[in-house]
């Protein structure tokens, strides 16, 4: 399959069976922004809350918060984002179609231009002669952006007023450090969780969910003592130490040689990580994405070049996902140093250390910070759980089916409910199994029209593992049919025992 007709049939196939598809779809779309129908919220609130379990639940020293969305300048100009958040655009002199200079580069040329300034990147377009892709025409020279919405709080607009909209989740948890510790009487290491809404004014939204200019964030700033940066407890060092990651360092990026496959522990005792509490966050969130359904041997660990890292950070490894467009970033893992705590002291003129009561000293301490994008882990999970199948039936006729081979857990649906018939004691039936489905908690999808082939392709389009079918001798025997998406297998099963074998069969990854 192309890179393109993948792309083409995730994007339809979202729009037609209510997954995801364009906001503002009926005016043409806004570019960037997405909604998601009734199938997309159902699996984005499973991934949600599987983050939840393994993070915060399991983790017991990671607090979650909620904070605002709409935070006042200050609170940028502290973390540097009013300053730094930048992306290099260029403008088209005859339609004034706006491009990101980096992005256009790469395409006309298929070179990585991370690190170079306004005057470089100006130099490579003249030199090349790079044109306006729309219309041919001349392109300014490169000048910065800033990639945040601003607003104006209140009736009036002055600087005062002045406010944006977060571009990550991470300051508030800054912000309110001093407030969750506190109250949570926390001890270093601790973090703060988030997950929630962020807004970028991305020049050239792209790639579907990929690039957008409104995303969710899953978010943990992990507090550490400066001096105990390596000090992972083992209980959950075990978990993750002997995971096998395929990892391309600096070094490995500078020489142009493929990336280098690893044990978890050889990252750190061969000084790939020269952090442990780093490493132990990288390991931790590629093993949750192993489990939340992404193909691993789409994924690898690729570390900043220092040219490309965030003002805020000393060090920085993305987890890749190997896209049907190419290798790109699917969350990040960064140091972040004190950076953020000691900006927002110096503009707040508050104190925000920390009590070490067993050193009886104050520090400030240091963040370790896993960022992903919920879009981009649906993506990479689109894309890893699609699947084209033919095959010929019993009477020789040539079958298909499009699927998405969600693990059970994740599926956004679990079991889809089919009376044989739309007939009154078949769907009085089918009620009663869908009744006690919900009853446990087992989010179900019920369907009463059609074929029963064509209900079952449409319940594989939206990977739902399991399908119940009500028939005459469910009247007669109080058994029904449970087939299963990828095998097709069919068996029967007494009605009483469903809640026991789905109990089984959904199992928690
Ligand atoms: N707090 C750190 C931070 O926000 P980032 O690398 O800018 O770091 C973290 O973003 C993650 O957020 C990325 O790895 C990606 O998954 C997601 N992300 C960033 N920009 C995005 C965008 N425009 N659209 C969708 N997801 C985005």
């Amino acid at each position: 399959m192309t890179n393109e007709t993948m792309m083409d049939k995730l994007v339809a196939l979202c729009a037609r069976r209510g997954i995801v598809f364009p906001a503002a779809e009926i005016y043409g779309g806004a570019a960037g922004f997405y909604d998601y129908g009734p199938v997309g919220v159902t699996l984005k609130n499973r991934l949600r809350e599987f983050w939840r379990q393994e993070f915060i639940l399991k983790m017991e020293n990671v607090y979650e918060i909620e904070s605002a969305i709409v935070l006042p300048r200050i609170v940028w100009e502290a973390s540097g984002h009013l300053a730094g958040f930048t992306d290099v655009l260029v403008e088209c002199k005859k339609c004034h179609l706006r491009l990101r200079a980096d992005h256009l580069i790469q395409d006309t040329l298929n070179i990585v231009t991370d690190g170079k300034t306004l005057d470089e990147l100006s130099a490579i377009i003249n030199e090349n002669n790079i044109r306006c892709p729309n219309c041919k025409g001349e392109l300014t020279s490169a000048q910065k952006f800033n990639l945040m919405f601003k607003t104006h709080v209140g009736a009036t607009e002055s600087s005062e007023s002045e406010a944006f909209l977060r571009p990550e989740t991470a300051q508030s948890m800054f912000l309110d450090f001093r407030r969750i510790q506190d109250a949570m009487r926390a001890k270093l290491p601790f973090g703060i969780a988030q997950m929630g809404h962020s807004y970028r004014n991305e020049i050239s939204p792209r790639n579907f969910l990929f690039r957008l200019r409104e995303f969710e964030h899953l978010e943990i700033e992990f507090f550490i003592h400066p001096d105990q940066k390596n000090d992972v407890p083992d209980d959950l060092w075990d978990k993750v130490k002997d995971l096998e990651v395929l990892a391309h360092s600096i070094e490995t990026q500078e020489k142009d040689t493929p990336p280098k496959t690893y044990k978890g522990y050889e990252l750190f005792d061969k000084g790939v990580f020269t952090c442990k509490w780093l490493l132990y966050w990288t390991l931790a969130s590629y093993k949750w994405l192993s489990r939340v359904g992404l193909d691993t041997n789409r994924l690898r660990l690729r570390q900043h070049m220092p040219n490309e890292r965030a003002h805020y950070a000393a060090d920085c490894w993305d987890i890749e996902f190997q896209y049907s467009f190419g290798w790109k970033e699917l969350q990040g893992i960064a140091d972040r140093t004190d950076y953020d705590l000691k900006r927002h002291a110096e503009f707040s003129g508050k104190i925000l250390d920390y009590h070490v009561a067993e050193e009886n000293i104050k520090v400030v301490p240091h963040v370790i910070e896993p960022s992903s994008g919920l879009e981009r882990i649906i993506m990479a999970l689109l894309e890893s759980s699609y699947f084209e199948e033919t095959w010929q039936d019993e009477k020789n006729e040539k079958q298909e089916r499009t699927i998405f081979k969600f693990n059970s857990y994740i599926a956004p649906f679990q079991v889809a409910v089919f009376p044989l018939m739309g007939k009154d004691p078949l769907v009085e039936r089918a009620r009663e199994v869908c009744s006690i489905l919900s009853h446990n908690s087992i989010w179900y999808v019920y369907d009463a029209k059609s074929s029963i082939g064509r209900r079952y392709r449409r319940v594989d389009e939206i990977g739902v593992p399991f399908a119940v079918t009500i028939d005459y001798q469910t009247l007669e025997d109080n058994t029904v049919t449970i087939r299963e998406r990828d095998s097709m297998k069919q068996e029967r099963y007494p009605i009483q025992e469903l809640v026991e074998y789905f109990k089984t069969r959904i199992r928690y990854v």
